[in-house]
């Protein structure tokens, strides 16, 4: 699979690449961790002005970090904790559009300044969530809620 980094006009029109991409490498193997792996990287190419993209998944009643694309970010997080606890035991997106007047956030790199979080969920069960960071304020709106929802959708039918 040759991916080039491209423009997309729309989010609707991003979105919908990210999909049929990601369902394209679904295809080629049903192994979580190559699919995140690659899904990571996928949404790193095609989102414009993000800093971290990846994946925390539900093991042992915790977040664990799963693959991921940026810098070393924290280990383990417990539900509840920070925005990929709150949207995990919330089971709701996460929009925040300024990390510094969140309390709750958990700081992984200091230049990063709004986050998206949505959750991994197949009906009623959670496997964990989709984390995007950016260093720019405001970065996500509701057509990012909706392109990743549809994304995590297809994760979990698919994976697990
Ligand atoms: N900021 C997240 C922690 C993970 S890093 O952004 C990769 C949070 O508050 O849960």
């Amino acid at each position: 699979m040759d991916i080039e980094k491209r423009y997309f006009p729309t989010k609707r029109e991003l979105y919908d690449a990210v999909y049929d991409t990601a369902d394209a490498m679904l295809r080629e193997t049903d192994d979580a961790c190559a699919v995140l792996a690659n899904v990571s990287a996928l949404l790193m190419l095609f989102l414009p002005d993000v800093s971290w993209t990846g994946f925390y998944l539900l093991k042992r009643g915790r977040l664990v970090l799963g693959p991921f694309q940026g810098k070393p970010a924290v280990a383990e997080i417990e539900m509840g904790r920070g925005v990929c606890g709150t949207a995990a035991a919330e089971r709701r997106t996460q929009i925040v559009a300024d990390v510094h007047a969140c309390k709750n956030h958990i700081a992984c790199d200091a230049s990063s300044a709004s986050e998206i979080v949505v959750p991994l969920l197949d009906g009623g069960a959670l496997f964990g969530v989709i984390d995007i960071d950016s260093r720019k304020p405001a970065r996500f709106d509701e057509e990012d809620a909706a392109g990743l929802a549809r994304l995590a959708e297809l994760l979990c039918r698919k994976l697990f």
